[in-house]
Formats: structure tokens, sequence, C-alpha cells
């Protein structure tokens, strides 16, 4: 059986340590003291873990430029300021963050643009701020970037989005690179082919790669090499078409993000640094067999930077044994947060370590389901775990690997209120985002007459 009172280091934030009292502290930071300041629910993040997953990052893959940090798994301008920092580039798949990483100082040039429909607003901020590159999904945005490039006197640089017929082993919802569904153009039908054809006519698109994203939360790391072989041989087939100028242009092969970490303490992370060390091995040895010149490596990581840096920390309210039937009974431990704050759970299915963090447990354990304080029934967080029986209203509960794909993916249900980020470092704690209000709420109401 697992001890609840562990920390498990490949599960929690890198600088998550439990002192000799019970207290778990992040950075340095009691998670006690920042419930007190800024109250739960919390998502908790730890700079340096961010930080250092980023500049692991760029070493597996050769420097900062090749590796696009996925905003869409944490974006708000502090985090952006740090992705520039490390030297990092950034992907945004809409308006919105873009909006955001600009507003933040990101540099428009080490930004790509993604999404299967872009607004026609994020069409023309992408040309005007001149952001660095766009990943094409389809036929009718190409026309269109191409029109409105030409209408601003603007050559824009593209990469093809190529959908390389993988079946990558996860969630149906995150896997992206099989044949139905909706992102990007097809390989196996020729459609990427075509695609790439008119990038590069198009007067006024520059196309200087092609991309591909088998999916996300990935661990099976063939697939990226499978599919870096599958879109090396489109590489190929444009060696054969292209003019010189325009090949001497195409030179990035972008592979998307995808990289498997660990949310219960029974998993591994995907070891990043071997991942990369064999698909740049790769692609350099199939490019050589097919008479090409290797293309630059990129990777675009949302979850392996953000997911494990940051912890959502809860307080415990109600507590109760359901008899589920003559053998079992359920102990459910209601949290004050839930669903709102974290989705992955009921959407996906997703598992989670959580701990108690105020102090050590000490009761026989028992059969738990951790819940949160919604209007409804699949409002769970884990689901079942073995858990002491001592876990009552007022302590604290901590649920690791929160980072990504929590906060962006928040809701307001039941009109909770998004939590706030604090941040932590070298023993202080710094709000990043404040906790919403129901005055932030009413004020998005038209209080007029109509
Ligand atoms: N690049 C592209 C083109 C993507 O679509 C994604 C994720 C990434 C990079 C980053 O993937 P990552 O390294 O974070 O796995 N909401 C889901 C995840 C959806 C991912 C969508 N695209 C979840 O909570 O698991």
């Amino acid at each position: 059986m697992n001890d609840f009172n562990s920390i498990p280091s490949h599960v929690w934030p890198r600088n998550a340590v439990r002192q000799d009292d019970g207290v778990v502290t992040i950075a340095g930071v009691p998670l006690p003291e920042i419930a007190d300041t800024y109250g739960t629910p919390c998502y908790v993040i730890d700079e340096d873990d961010f930080r250092s997953r980023c500049r692991d990052m760029a070493e597996a893959f050769g420097g900062g430029e090749n590796v696009h940090y996925a905003s869409k798994a944490l974006l708000t301008a502090t985090v952006a300021r740090w992705v520039d920092e490390e030297g990092l580039c950034m992907d945004v798949a809409s308006l919105g963050e873009l909006q955001i990483a600009l507003a933040a100082g990101f540099p428009a040039e080490r930004i790509t643009a993604h999404g299967n429909n872009k607004s026609v607003a994020f069409l023309r901020a992408i040309i005007s701020e001149k952001v660095g590159s766009v990943v094409l999904d389809n036929a009718g945005e190409l026309e269109l970037l191409d029109e409105l490039s030409a209408a601003s006197e603007h050559i824009q640089d593209v990469l093809i989005r190529v959908k390389p017929g993988i079946e990558a082993h996860t969630h149906e919802f995150i896997a992206t690179a099989h044949e139905d569904q909706k992102f990007g153009f097809s390989l196996a039908s020729g459609s990427a082919m075509e695609a790439a054809r008119a990038a590069a006519r198009a007067e006024n698109l520059r196309l200087v790669g092609l991309h591909c994203h088998v999916g996300s939360q990935v661990f099976d790391a063939e697939g990226f090499s499978v599919a870096a072989e599958r879109v090396l041989g489109l590489f190929r087939q444009l060696h054969d078409e292209l003019p010189a100028d325009e090949l001497a242009q195409l030179s990035v092969l972008d592979l998307g993000g995808g990289y498997g970490i660990a949310y219960t303490e029974d998993e591994e992370p995907l070891n990043v640094r071997a991942v990369a060390a064999d698909v740049i091995g790769r692609v350099a040895e199939v490019a050589d067999q097919l008479g090409i010149p290797a293309p630059s490596v990129k990777v675009e990581p949302g979850r392996a930077i953000a997911g494990p840096a940051a912890v959502t920390l809860y307080e415990v309210g109600s507590v109760k044994d359901v008899h589920v039937d003559e053998d079992t009974t359920r102990r459910y431990v209601a949290v004050d947060g839930g669903m709102s704050d974290n989705i992955r759970p009921a959407l996906y299915g997703a598992a989670y370590d959580g701990r108690l963090v105020s102090r050590f447990a000490e009761g026989e354990y028992t059969t738990t389901r951790i819940v949160g304080a919604h209007c409804e029934s699949g409002d769970i967080l884990i689901p079942e775990a073995s858990y002491p029986n001592d876990l009552g209203r007022g302590d604290l509960f901590a649920i690791a690997a929160t980072g990504a794909y929590c906060y962006v993916m928040s809701s307001r249900y039941n009109a909770f209120l998004r939590p706030p980020i604090v941040s932590v470092r070298g023993g202080q704690a710094k709000l990043m985002v404040r906790r919403e209000t129901v005055e932030d709420i009413l004020a998005l109401e038209n209080t007029g007459e109509h």
C-alpha cells in the first residue's frame, strides 16, 4: 500500500517536501500559510519547477528556439514572462492567448499560431503583430491568410499541419493524429501534399515547415518517431517538386507536444531527454536515407512543463460514510472546490494523487472518494483511494500535477469563483492571479433595461 504521508517526487513539484511536523512546503513555503493568506481552493505553482522544466526541454531539443511552450496548458502574463526569460518560444491557439502573450511583452516573432478555425480577427492580428509563424489547418484558411497577407503587403511564414495517421494511445478526446478527427491535412489522402504545394505557390505565404502532433499525455515514445518518419516522406516528395529557392526555406519539422507526465505514484513520466535524442537521431537517419537535408526538429510541450509544477490546495469540509452494499462502505470526503477548478477527472476520467498537507495522517486506511462541492454527483476528483480515516473538517488536502489544463479549463459552475494562482520561490509566496469575486461576475452583466 502507498504511504499516504509520503510526497512522491515524480508527481509533485520538484520543491515540495513534507517537514518533520507533517506540514508540506513548496519552495520553502508551508501550504497552510498559503491557505491562511490566500484562502482555498488555490493553485500553488513552484516557479523554479516550471522554469527548470523549460530548461530541461531546451537542453533536450538543442536550444530554446526549438521548444515552443504550448500556452494552452497554462497561460498568464507572468507565465509568459517566465517562458520568455527561459528563452523558449511559444504556441498560441487563439486570439486571446496571443493577446495575453503580447500583453506580457512576449516577442511576436517567437510565437507560432495554431487553431483549426482561426478567426479573421486572429489572422489579422497575426499579420499586424508580425507573429513568427502560422500552422495552417485547412485549405480555406490557407487562401484566406494569403489574401489577408497580400492586403497588408506582408509575407507570412507558415507550416502545414499534417495528420500522419497514428493511433496515439491516450484518451480519444486528446488523440489528434488519426484520420477521423478535425485537425490538419491528411497525409494518406494526399491533401497534405496538395496544401504544401499551394502554400509554396501562394505569393504571400512562405512555406517553412511541416507540423504534426500525435496527441497529448502520450507514453508510447515510438509514436513520435513514426510520425516523424511519415512526415519526412512528405519532405522527400516536396524535394522532388519544389524549386530550389522554395526548398531553401523549408527547414522545420515540428512534432508538436504530448509528453506524458506522472499523475499518480505508479506512473512514470516520459523521459524527454531520451525521446528527444531518439527522435532527433531518427530524423537525421531517415533524412539521410531519403537523400534530403535533415530538417530542424521543433516541439511544443505544454503539460510536461506546466503540469507537475502546481498543486491545488483545498480545505476538507464534510465527511460521510456511504453504505454501498453489504460489504462495502465508502468514505466521501468533500473539499471546497471540484469540477470547476479541475474538470479533467469528469471529462477524461483523469486520475490524480492527493495528500493531506497540513499534518501527518494517522488513521486506519479506508476506501475513500474525494469529491467536490458542486451540485452534481459526477463532481468527483479522486474516485477511489485508500486513505487514513482521520481526514476531517479543516484539514488541508492538495492534489498534485494540476499545473496544466486545470486553471485554463476552469469554470464558474455554481457561481464558484475561480481560485487564485500563487507562485512560490525561495521561501516567498507571490499572488500571480487573484481570486475572482462575485463583483467580477456581476460586472459582466448588462444592468440596463434591455
Ligand atoms: N501542440 C498542439 C498542436 C496541441 O494541440 C497540443 C495540445 C500541444 C502542442 C500540447 O500538448 P501537451 O504537451 O500539453 O500534451 N485538455 C486536455 C489536453 C488537450 C491538449 C490539446 N492540444 C487535457 O486536459 O488533458
